[in-house]
């Protein structure tokens, strides 16, 4: 997709953060745009930004993972625009992290409900619309680095964003013959609010194994601080979509880091592989240690009880899991 002038975009938490960037830089493209949130704040704030500017920009407050307001969205977007969109952007998201063992169904359901089951709702919702409407277009998600590997302390996010991979993959492969493009993009952080986050989580979800409290949280907010910018950001999405390339990845060798991580899977394929891949692991270790001692970005994860389990999950070996780190 080249053009993007007077077409429409549907974007999912595209009130804030990463999406609020991408609302700002596609519709400084000429484009009319949709921003879904489940935070009124946040629809709000963004549409204070946008009133005064050309832009033209309408917002609907949707919980994605409401498959009947889902529906009811895409009709209003007919409704107020007289088309589907030509670019949807599965955006909205959310984190949690604690040790994977003290995991609950909740932290599953939550975090792979908004992350994989909202992108979900979003392709079955608007893939038959595009194709129906005729005029080609682009599914963009926004997924993460998370999404190539797994992490001890990651486990519903990585495994939600792995998922969104694969799904994208697989849509890109069906709506080729349509002229219909697909890309993922897989950023490592995001200078944003998904601290936040936990302030969405619905009251039938709300236990949870890990430590989540206002310290861990401001914790989070310093180390998404560091993150890459959501216009910088979206400006190198809108680039990829114009490349129609599939993964987006916003770093300055893509290639090399993609290579490393693959390395890992095939070492761990095979016994000497897996000794192979623990000495590249302890040497990475030590490098960092060299580079950042003990003030790299998540030194104080420990004194805040950062990615910690809940307190009276007594059974959860704390001191384990850092000899293992
Ligand atoms: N922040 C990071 O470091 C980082 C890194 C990699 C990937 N990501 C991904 O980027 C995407 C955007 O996150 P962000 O960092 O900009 O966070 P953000 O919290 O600033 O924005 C996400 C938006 O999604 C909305 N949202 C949450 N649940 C929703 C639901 N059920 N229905 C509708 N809207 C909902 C939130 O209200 C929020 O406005 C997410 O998919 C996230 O996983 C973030």
């Amino acid at each position: 997709m080249k053009d993007f002038a007077g077409k429409v975009a549907f974007i999912t938490g595209g009130a804030s953060g990463a999406g609020l960037g991408q609302a700002k830089v596609f519709s400084e493209a000429g484009m009319r745009v949709v921003i879904a949130d489940i935070r009124q704040d946040h629809l709000d704030e963004a549409m204070a930004y946008f009133r005064g500017k050309k832009a033209e920009v309408h917002a609907i407050k949707l919980d994605l993972t409401d498959r009947k307001a889902y529906a009811a969205a895409a009709d209003e977007v007919e409704r107020v625009y007289g088309t589907p969109p030509q670019l949807l952007i599965n955006t909205a998201g959310v984190n949690t992290f604690g040790p994977a063992e003290a995991s609950t169904f909740e932290d599953y359901d939550w975090v792979m409900g908004v992350c994989l089951g909202g992108v979900i709702n979003g392709m079955v919702t608007f893939v038959p619309r595009m194709i129906k409407a005729g005029r080609g277009g682009h599914f963009a998600t926004t997924s993460s680095w998370g999404g190539f590997r797994g992490g001890a302390s990651t486990a519903p996010y990585s495994a939600a964003k792995a998922a969104v991979n694969n799904l994208m993959e697989s849509y890109f492969l069906s709506l080729k013959p349509y002229g219909i493009g697909v890309s993922v993009l897989c950023p490592v952080g995001i200078n944003s609010n998904i601290h936040e986050a936990t302030f969405t989580r619905p009251k039938h979800l709300q236990n949870t194994g890990y430590n989540v409290n206002p310290e861990t949280l401001e914790f989070e907010h310093r180390i998404y601080m560091q993150g890459i910018d959501p216009v910088e950001l979206a400006r190198i999405l809108k680039k990829g979509i114009e490349n129609d390339v599939f993964y987006v990845l916003p770093f300055a060798d893509p290639e090399k880091m993609l290579r490393d991580n693959f390395e890992r899977v095939v070492n761990w394929a095979t016994p000497e592989g897996m000794k192979r891949q623990e000495e590249a692991d302890r040497k990475r270790r030590e490098e960092m240690r060299k580079r950042s001692g003990d003030s790299g970005p998540f030194s104080g994860a420990a004194d805040v009880g950062w990615g910690k389990a809940r307190a009276d999950l007594a059974w959860v070996d704390e001191t384990a899991r850092a000899k293992k780190k």
